[in-house]
């Protein structure tokens, strides 16, 4: 929700940026901590999701650890304070360049995804005289119950090690001399919000402990990866994920031996709720099937709706947020200051300028009429927002502004 001010202090901002609400920031990572502490829990902040510089060292100073996918992210984490004893290097792909950095930068563990790749970190570290703490990232096949795109753990998805491979793994680490077993990694997918997903996790990733242990290899990390999902309907009503009974289900169902951590990924629930994408109304179309809102923000600022059919909530701030908000609130004069007049509920497309028809928000969109100059956030874009942008049509980088 934004107060009046806010919304005055927009006005005379360059549209499109991305606002960070710092406070809403620190309360959910807050939650996080305080939820995952009660269990003694380990919590890696997965840096894909935003590595604004701002955010990032806002949640590196509540300690959590960094989970990377680039070794250009290993590098960032450690240039912005992250512990290097808490910073764990995933990737399908990871480049000899990317491994020899990581190794430079003694990290915790590299999550390996491929038997080959086990070869290749070896031989690596080897050649510096280093031995290379790894754990391997299993591909479980459990349904994420998301959308297919953003799925990772079923048997056709490019992630992990398939089960079935497990006799060559341990064959494989036998032999490599500079490789120390650390553990077990899991990441089944994200935007996930059925527990019972992370309950079915759990019981495979306790098969999968036995069966190492069984094969003479100790675990002494359990990592089981991201995907907590947020509610994009309601961004204010609902804007802490609901830590507490994420980590119960891993408190119950997880067989966690003595001595053992368990460790978790964590990037959207971080950081969604706390960013909105804020674009102001170029055009307004009037058509005969369509009223299309033409706003100066698109697929480059905000990749999502067009790429996942991502539900973003969508508001006209000038003329008082969505319809539903604007009812709540009709009396509430000041909110509507600026702009020309209350207007009636109409139904927008609500598109970016970007030469392309899939450059759409969200079709149908109940909103106050509007008009052009209006300001409209899109909200919960604090995840995959401001880090999936792109210079296509060679547009501007896209601009940050925070609370405080
Ligand atoms: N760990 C690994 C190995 C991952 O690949 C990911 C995300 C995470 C942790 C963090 O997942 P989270 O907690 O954020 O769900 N661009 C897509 C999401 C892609 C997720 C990629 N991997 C989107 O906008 O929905």
């Amino acid at each position: 929700m934004f107060n009046n001010n806010t919304v005055q202090r927009f006005k005379d901002i360059e549209t499109p940026f991305y606002y960070y609400d710092m406070d809403m920031l620190r309360q959910t990572l807050d939650a996080c901590r305080d939820a995952s502490a009660k269990h003694n829990f380990h919590v890696h902040y997965a840096m894909k999701a935003n590595f604004n510089s701002k955010v990032i060292d806002t949640i590196q100073s509540y300690g959590f650890g960094a989970d990377c996918v680039s070794g250009n992210e290993v590098k960032a984490a450690v240039e912005h304070g992250f512990d290097k004893s808490k910073v764990v290097f995933a990737g399908v792909g990871k480049s000899d360049k990317e491994i020899n950095l990581a190794l430079d930068a003694d990290i915790f563990c590299f999550n390996v995804e491929s038997i080959q790749e086990l070869e290749i970190i070896n031989e690596l570290a080897k050649a510096k005289g280093k031995t290379a703490e790894i754990a391997i990232r299993i591909n479980p096949n459990v349904d994420a119950h998301t959308h297919h795109y953003i799925t990772t753990g079923l048997d056709e998805n490019k992630f992990g090690i398939n089960t079935w491979q497990l006799h060559d793994v341990v064959d494989m680490l036998r032999k490599c001399a500079n490789l120390q077993f650390l553990g077990i990694h899991f990441h089944i997918g994200s935007q996930i919000t059925d527990m019972e997903v992370y309950r079915s996790l759990c019981i495979r990733i306790n098969e999968m402990q036995d069966w190492f242990e069984n094969h003479g290899f100790a675990i002494k990390i359990l990592n089981t990866g991201g995907g907590l999902g947020v509610d994009y309907h309601n961004p204010d009503t609902n804007n802490i994920p609901d830590f507490e009974s994420y980590f119960q289900v891993f408190k119950k169902f997880l067989n966690v031996k003595p001595g053992q951590e368990v460790h978790f990924e964590l990037g959207r629930a971080l950081v969604a709720q706390s960013a909105s994408l804020i674009s102001r109304v170029l055009y307004v179309k009037n058509g005969q099937k369509k009223n299309f809102l033409i706003l100066d923000a698109g697929m480059t600022e905000l990749m999502r709706p067009m790429l996942y059919q991502a539900y973003h909530e969508i508001e006209n701030l000038s003329r008082g947020g969505n319809q539903e908000s604007r009812d709540k609130k009709q009396e509430d004069s000041a909110f509507l200051s600026f702009g020309e007049g209350r207007g009636e509920a109409l139904k927008y497309d609500v598109v970016g300028p970007i030469c392309e028809s899939t450059d759409c928000f969200r079709k149908d969109v109940d909103l106050p009429q509007s008009y052009r100059g209006d300001l409209i956030a899109i909200r919960t874009a604090g995840a995959y927002g401001e880090v999936m942008a792109s210079g296509y049509n060679l547009r501007d980088h896209v601009q940050s502004v925070y609370s405080e």
